[in-house]
């Protein structure tokens, strides 16, 4: 197989050369963004399972680094999170270093002995993440499981507070919480779910609290991705609102319906799981990236050497939307001008009765590959069709329609940002979005607004 630069995107992050999945250890520290990732260091198909990394300055220029955290022959390296241990508190650092800590799922090989355990062990860099050496304490927390992994590590409270791990229990479709003052002994405190979507696995959670409008309310959100299960087919990630008292995490709106579409998601593609957030970013900012692809066909997408991409950036905020019910909203952090990338910002009249079809498509004569989102104001839902989007039949699953609800008013605001393999849908401010990836014979860089079903 060929290489294939015309689907690598250009704001999205993607390993050069190789195999990636979730980010980890998203970290803010001295000016410097951090993302590590799920890697595989020499093969371009999930195994080795290492932590990649890569940094910025503005969140949308990433540069890749060395390998961070190694494969061995006694364990991966899987998903995880990183924290600036400013209070020395684990005892890393000599004087005058800031010790820059991992907590990453040490999930055993067959050579280990414990083939297929899962812990939680540490990492720690001296110098600002160019090298990390294993804590010779691991793993730091054991339960004698092999579905126990995902930690989500910050600290909660000020000068007298602790740190927070959030972990899953994935084939329990539970989320534990647990305290420690030093990152190396962990004390459990409680456990969420199962509650909602529980179709797959649970995986990769994240809590954070983030301000209500301007409101001076503050509420928690506890993101879970599942797999499969997700509202788009496939993996998927969902949200709770609620509240963290240092302790434990209690939703405000636990449904008891069976159907999907009465949960809180992340996104209504099929490409965006588990997203996780900054820790330390400056002004509070709640940032998060996701892995733009989806378990079912992850291995199969049609790209060399390199295969999947992260999400870009987004910004949170909650908002009381209609009915008092609080909803997460994610605004892209959007390239100015990036070569290849290309953003369309358009309102679509979805009164009832109106539909329409906005097509995304290559220059004309330049190919004949399409994304059709169609806006319903009746069905009060949005839907964007790949079936003719380019490559599709590398896996039965990926030729997708899918829906997103529309939560806003009678004129739906999209804005659409298309790069490379990569399409983000953010509707109405980013109350509902919904990403693809697309594998298009020529870049989608038109479009074109109609009546439903005239624009073909
Ligand atoms: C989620 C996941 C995590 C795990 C990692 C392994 O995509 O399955 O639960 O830590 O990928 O690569």
């Amino acid at each position: 197989a060929g290489t294939t630069p015309q689907f690598r995107p250009a704001a999205h992050f993607t390993a050069h050369g190789t195999w990636l999945n979730d980010p980890n250890g998203l970290l803010y520290h001295d000016g410097i963004y951090h993302l590590f990732f799920q890697s595989n260091p020499t093969g371009s198909t999930w195994g080795n399972i290492s932590w990649g990394h890569a940094t910025s300055t503005d969140l949308i220029h990433w540069h890749e680094q060395p390998t961070a955290i190694p494969s061995t022959d006694l364990e991966m390296v899987f998903s995880g999170s990183a924290v600036a241990d400013v209070r020395n508190t684990a005892g890393f650092a000599g004087p005058g270093q800031t010790a820059l800590v991992a907590i990453y799922t040490s999930a055993s090989t067959a050579a280990s002995g414990s083939p297929g355990a899962q812990a939680q062990s540490l990492a720690y860099s001296l110098d600002e993440g160019e090298t990390w050496t294993r804590y010779a304490g691991n793993p730091v927390l054991d339960i004698g499981s092999t579905e126990f992994r995902d930690p989500k590590v910050f600290w909660f409270g000020e000068e007298d507070g602790h740190w927070i791990m959030v972990v899953a229990n994935p084939v329990d479709h539970r989320v534990s919480f647990y305290s420690s003052p030093d990152l190396t002994t962990w004390t459990l405190e409680s456990q969420f779910g199962p509650a909602h979507a529980v179709g797959g696995v649970w995986e990769c959670p994240d809590l954070f609290a983030l301000p209500v409008d301007d409101t001076g309310e503050t509420k928690w959100v506890l993101i879970v991705s599942l797999n499969p299960g997700g509202i788009a087919g496939g993996s998927g990630s969902q949200y709770f609102i609620g509240d963290f008292d240092g302790r434990a995490f209690t939703a405000d709106r636990v449904s008891e319906s069976t159907d999907l579409a009465d949960y809180d998601w992340l996104d209504y593609g099929r490409d965006y799981y588990a997203p996780v957030s900054f820790n330390d970013t400056p002004d509070g900012r709640r940032l998060t990236i996701a892995w733009a692809n989806n378990w079912d066909y992850a291995n199969a997408t049609p790209t060399a050497p390199w295969r999947s991409s992260m999400s870009l950036v987004r910004e949170l905020r909650l908002t009381r939307h209609e009915g008092g019910r609080l909803r997460l909203v994610q605004q892209p952090i959007l390239p100015a001008a990036v070569p290849g990338v290309s953003v369309f910002d358009v309102s679509v009249d979805s009164s009832p009765g109106q539909r329409t079809e906005v097509l995304l498509a290559p220059a004309p004569g330049e190919g004949s590959s399409h994304v059709v989102l169609t806006v319903d104001g009746t069905s009060r839902t949005i839907t964007s069709d790949r079936t003719m989007s380019g490559e599709t039949d590398f896996h039965a699953a990926f030729a997708s329609r899918d829906t997103a609800p529309l939560l806003g008013g009678d004129i739906t605001d999209l804005r659409i940002v298309v790069d490379g393999s990569v399409l983000e849908v953010f509707v109405d401010g980013g109350l509902v979005t919904l990403t693809q990836q697309v594998f298009p014979d020529a870049p989608l860089s038109t479009i074109r607004i109609a009546a439903a079903d005239a624009t073909r």
